[in-house]
């Protein structure tokens, strides 16, 4: 049975660091309020003229150093992203040309916004497991603070900029001890309807401008613990297999306190979850891949463990992906 896995991870912070203090000489808010709420302590801000496909590149090379590949042995580049360097073309084609990917395969954008990961992931598992291609770049990367009102407290303290990369290889061995390994599922959702609860108020088919993060976060969160609570027991459900499995807790890192939330439903201790959001607040579609890269590099994810990743942004989008090391 062919199964894609996970063969390296890269991740790329910008080297500027906004902390909440800092936050506090331009709004209304205290670097207490901001810990207490989200968790966050601070946020990396993309240099002038560093562009979102600037730090997916970085990601991603990353990731092909530790793979021992390059460009060349890629068929397919899929990012997600919700702030794109522009309306047209991908940021993933810029990905393509800065990574020497030439004469072959295919690199194209995903929106879901901060669910967008397991969208991509999702996508490139499915090219796989059809067998159209054999290896994949699947890339998170943001530049909130473009998108950002930083005149709104609301918001403007919770975003920041980064972004991460995986390489998934096809697995026609996927038997005997490997058995069980790879990506066991993906599950994905959305619903349009609550559209208006998360949204930027901008684009080129209407106002034609970029527009600003616009947020009702009290919603979001009520919406956020609900609906990842039903993906992940339908994930869970999918595989056989219970939350007590879980290795690995790779959520995406919005608010600690939704991350803590989702711990306390499935009965796992916080030493299992991989929480980064301290460091680099919410960085969308960059958030998952930028915490597994950290959990791999340090040793704590090792061969055979389980798992689970899940998202919820605007849209809204919803999503969990359960996958064995
Ligand atoms: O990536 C997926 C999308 N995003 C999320 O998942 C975010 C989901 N939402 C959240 O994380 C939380 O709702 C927030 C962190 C955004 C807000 O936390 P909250 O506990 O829901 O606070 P709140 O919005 O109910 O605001 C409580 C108070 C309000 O003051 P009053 O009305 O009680 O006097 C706000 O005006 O806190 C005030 N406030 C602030 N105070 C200081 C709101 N933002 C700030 C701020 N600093 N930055």
């Amino acid at each position: 049975m062919r199964r894609s896995r996970i063969i390296s991870c890269g991740a790329y912070l910008p080297e500027n660091v906004m902390s909440n203090d800092d936050l506090a000489k331009i709004v209304e808010t205290s670097n207490e309020w901001i810990e207490q709420r989200t968790g966050i302590k601070s946020r990396h801000i993309a240099a002038k003229g560093e562009a979102t496909s600037d730090m997916a590149t970085r990601a991603a090379q990353r990731a092909l150093e530790k793979a021992g590949l390059t460009g060349l042995d890629i068929d397919a580049i899929i990012l997600a992203t919700a702030t794109p360097d522009q309306t047209f073309p991908a940021t993933a084609v810029t990905v393509q040309d800065n990574i020497g990917m030439k004469d072959h395969g295919f690199a194209f954008d995903i929106q879901a916004v901060c669910s967008g990961f397991i969208y991509a992931l999702a996508t490139a598992d499915n090219f796989i497991k059809s067998g159209q291609i054999k290896r994949a770049l699947v890339i998170g990367a943001e530049r909130f603070s473009n998108i950002i009102d930083w005149t709104d407290r609301g918001t403007c303290v919770l975003f920041g900029d980064g972004a991460g990369a995986v390489i998934l290889e096809a697995d026609d061995t996927a038997q005997g001890t490997n058995k069980d390994s790879g990506i066991l599922s993906t599950h994905l959702h959305s619903e349009g309807a609550h559209r208006g609860l998360l949204y930027v108020d901008g684009g080129p088919g209407t106002t034609q401008t970029t527009g600003h993060v616009r947020m009702n976060g009290k919603e979001v969160f009520r919406h956020a613990v609900t609906r990842m609570g039903e993906v992940v027991a339908e994930a869970l459900q999918a595989n056989n297999l219970q939350a007590s499995d879980i290795q690995w807790l790779v959520p995406h890192q919005a608010n600690k306190r939704i991350i803590d939330s989702m711990l306390e439903k499935l009965h796992l201790p916080p030493e299992r979850a991989v929480i980064t959001v301290a460091q680099h607040g919410n960085t969308s579609a960059a958030s998952i891949p930028m915490a597994l890269a950290a959990a791999v590099e340090d040793g704590r994810i090792r061969r055979g463990d389980l798992i689970l990743m899940e998202a919820m942004g605007g849209g809204f989008t919803w999503a969990a992906s359960l996958v064995r090391w």
